[in-house]
């Protein structure tokens, strides 16, 4: 079975990271987050993914040179210009040519999900198309739903003004899809799945929907992203857990890592000190400073202090200053 997976955003609300890295392939728990949603989808039968690309597509190709991704078969679709979430799923699917019942994932979402009983809930229900859903407290950044206790949905309203969502379900970002899907799609611009697509499966009564109370994250903002690796650590997957410092970073013996994450090819030096933060591959935490709930690609300089910060890959912070919930280099200067 094939799954298309959306990896094609620009990832805004991670910048600075996602200026050199796409959103997918930041890592979390050490491995991109592409590599998690392909170890979630290969026990439910997926033998290829279709990686529906679009804005830096490279990084994907460089970083999978050999066309597999934890033993399954990558398929590259880079779409012309960006289409959207259906545009998107259109584009890849034909790419690759997908003609039976297909899995689609939102490239940025982690969870625990068992991808077999969304795929056994799909078939017992006859559906079109079959959405994961989990419950929030705000549901109004989300795409949420009107179901009932059968999984029949009749109501999908993509971010719904704070106050006016139907439930506290939301649209997980993991779905199941009959091919009959791809010819509500129109092709060759942008369709967003959620606005245009989902509300017109609901009218012919034929969009379905299982929610499940397992871990479930979206990692597109970086209180989120930070959060999934520290859920990682602390074991908060079902069953996947993580070192905190990964073999082939640099640490000194003097320096203090407490409750974070450290990637090879990371550097902390003598009497720094980590708390709650992810340091990612490149970054360089200098001497005596100190990175608290921070996520760093860049350079720290020595006795810096850093507090609720996201520092891209050229970004730096000077030896002995202060920074608190900074974004640097700043986005909005970009
Ligand atoms: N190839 C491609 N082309 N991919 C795209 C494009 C595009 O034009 N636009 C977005 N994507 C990818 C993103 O990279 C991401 O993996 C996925 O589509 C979803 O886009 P987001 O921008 O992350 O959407 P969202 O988080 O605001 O909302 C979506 O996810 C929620 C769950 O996390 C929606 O599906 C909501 O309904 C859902 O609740
Ligand atoms: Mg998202």
């Amino acid at each position: 079975m094939r799954a298309v997976v959306l990896v094609g955003g620009f990832g805004t609300r991670l910048r600075p990271l996602t200026f050199t890295t796409p959103k997918p392939m930041l890592p979390v728990g050490h491995r991109p987050i592409i590599e998690n949603l392909v170890r979630m989808l290969a026990p439910a039968g997926v033998d290829e993914v279709v990686l529906a690309l679009g804005f830096k597509p490279e990084p994907f190709m460089a970083a999978f040179p050999d066309g597999t991704c934890a033993g399954v078969r990558l398929h590259y679709a880079v779409e012309p210009e960006p289409l959207d979430t259906g545009g998107a799923i259109r584009f890849a699917a034909e790419h690759a040519g997908v003609d039976d019942t297909f899995v689609v994932v939102n490239g940025d979402v982690l969870t625990d999900l068992d991808v077999s009983a969304l795929l056994a809930f799909h078939r017992r229900s006859g559906a079109e198309a079959t959405l994961h859903l989990t419950p929030v407290d705000d549901p109004s950044s989300f795409g949420v739903v009107d179901v009932d206790e059968s999984g029949h949905v009749s109501r999908f309203v993509e971010k719904p003004a704070p106050g006016t969502a139907p439930s506290n379900l939301i649209n997980a970002g993991t779905y199941v899809f009959e091919p009959s899907v791809l010819a509500r799609i129109p092709s060759g611009r942008k369709v967003s799945i959620e606005r245009e697509t989902f509300p017109q499966i609901v009218a012919d009564g034929r969009l379905y929907a299982m929610a499940t109370d397992d871990y479930w994250v979206d990692t597109g903002r970086p209180s989120l992203y930070r959060q999934a690796n520290l859920d990682m650590l602390d074991g908060r997957r079902r069953s996947l857990v993580c070192v905190a410092v990964e073999p082939g970073a640099s640490v000194d013996g003097s320096a203090r890592i407490e409750h974070s994450l450290v990637a090879k090819g990371a550097r902390v030096e003598a009497d720094a000190k980590v708390v709650g933060s992810v340091i990612l591959p490149g970054a360089v935490v200098h001497r005596g400073a100190e990175v608290v709930d921070s996520i760093v690609m860049g350079d720290i300089g020595e006795r810096a202090v850093l507090r609720g910060c996201v520092i891209g890959a050229s970004g730096t912070v000077a030896g002995g200053v202060s920074v608190s919930d900074a974004l640097v280099p700043d986005p909005s200067a970009a």
